[in-house]
């Protein structure tokens, strides 16, 4: 069986854009693949190292978050990139072999750079920031990797990478292919994207009555403002909602909405009663979970472990490679 590695930064509790787009295809993957989800701590703190405070809980939250949205232990290794120090070996041992304009050229780092305007971003590390995630991929001979659009040049450089080891040292890495997920069409409340920054978002941990608060929030089409006028749902974040969560609906949503037949606040309860029912299963699992706490750190240690045998193997031959030890 191919081997799938990816990793999230835990910066905080995790979205319906997430819970769509990249949980969803983590959760199909663990059937079909060897899969290794990891909590890239590490790569938290290339932005947030004058911050660290958040990291452990965020760490656990991320955790919580994975496995009430179907991630599970028996079929995925699900770990701790710090926990495995192997991670740093071979981030070392890679960042020998990389040319420093490979890692000067990467459009993401040239993007963030400009964006992120509010942290000093011009350190050995941030610019390092894909050698590390190379090392992650690398350890655990990942044929696929899902990842976020912004991310395919990191995969583009860890095949440079793998390439580069290969030729030096003789064939070892496979170049690992990136799987694209889907980024759903999926707005935040206030119609931007949805992001933890805006604060337009529906979390996955969110109880009913948030979801409920925050469906009444959604933006609707401003020129629809009595109830019978007749409306345009393109222009609409509640009828965006109901295309993914009430598909079954969405064509008599729309329908009723320009002949006027249907009024914002029923549209809203009805768009929240889907989301409710999307997520009711998630907060099920959420509520087990919790009734443990203790169980979950005893979950992560396990993971950690497997993943330490996995990337100990690994270690152990690129060491050979390169006459180490
Ligand atoms: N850089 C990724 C992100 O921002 C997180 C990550 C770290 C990752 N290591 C990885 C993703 C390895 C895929 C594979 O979101
Ligand atoms: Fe949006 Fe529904 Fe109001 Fe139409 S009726 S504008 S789809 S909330």
């Amino acid at each position: 069986m191919q081997s799938v590695l990816s990793g999230m930064r835990p910066t905080g509790k995790l979205h319906l854009g997430h819970l769509e787009g990249v949980l969803k295809s983590y959760v199909d993957m663990q059937d079909k693949y060897n899969c290794y989800f990891m909590v890239a701590d590490w790569h938290a703190l290339t932005t947030d190292y004058e911050k660290p405070g958040q990291i452990p809980e965020n760490t656990i939250e991320m955790f919580k978050d994975w496995l009430s949205a179907g991630l599970n232990p028996e079929k995925a290794v699900m770990f701790v990139q710090s926990a495995v120090k192997e991670h740093a070996e071979l981030f070392l041992l890679l960042s020998l072999i990389t040319p420093v304009p490979w890692l000067e050229r990467n459009p993401t780092y040239k993007e963030q750079r400009q964006e992120l305007t509010t942290k000093d971003l011009s350190t050995f590390g941030f610019l390092g920031y894909p050698v590390l995630q190379a090392g992650d991929i690398l350890l655990y001979m990942a044929a696929k990797v899902p990842i976020g659009e912004d991310q395919r040049p990191h995969l583009e450089l860890t095949r440079e990478i793998a390439r580069r080891f290969n030729n030096y040292y003789g064939e070892l890495f496979p170049e690992p292919q990136e799987i694209l997920t889907q980024y759903p069409k999926l707005p935040g409340l206030d119609g931007r994207k949805m992001s933890k920054s805006y604060n337009n978002a529906i979390y996955i941990s969110d109880d009913a009555e948030t979801v409920n608060k925050k469906a009444g929030q959604m933006f609707t089409d401003p020129a629809k403002v009595r109830k019978n006028d007749p409306g345009h749902p393109e222009n609409c974040v509640v009828c965006a909602f109901h295309k993914i969560y009430n598909a079954a609906e969405c064509g008599i949503v729309e329908a009723e909405c320009r002949s006027g037949a249907r009024g914002c606040v029923d549209c809203k309860k009805a768009v929240a009663v889907k989301i409710n029912e999307r997520l009711q299963p998630i907060r099920d699992r959420r509520a087990e979970i919790d009734k443990n706490p203790e169980k979950i750190k005893g979950m992560i240690e396990d993971g950690n472990k497997r993943a330490r045998v996995t990337a100990e193997a690994t270690m152990k031959e690129v060491r050979k490679r390169m006459n180490l030890g």
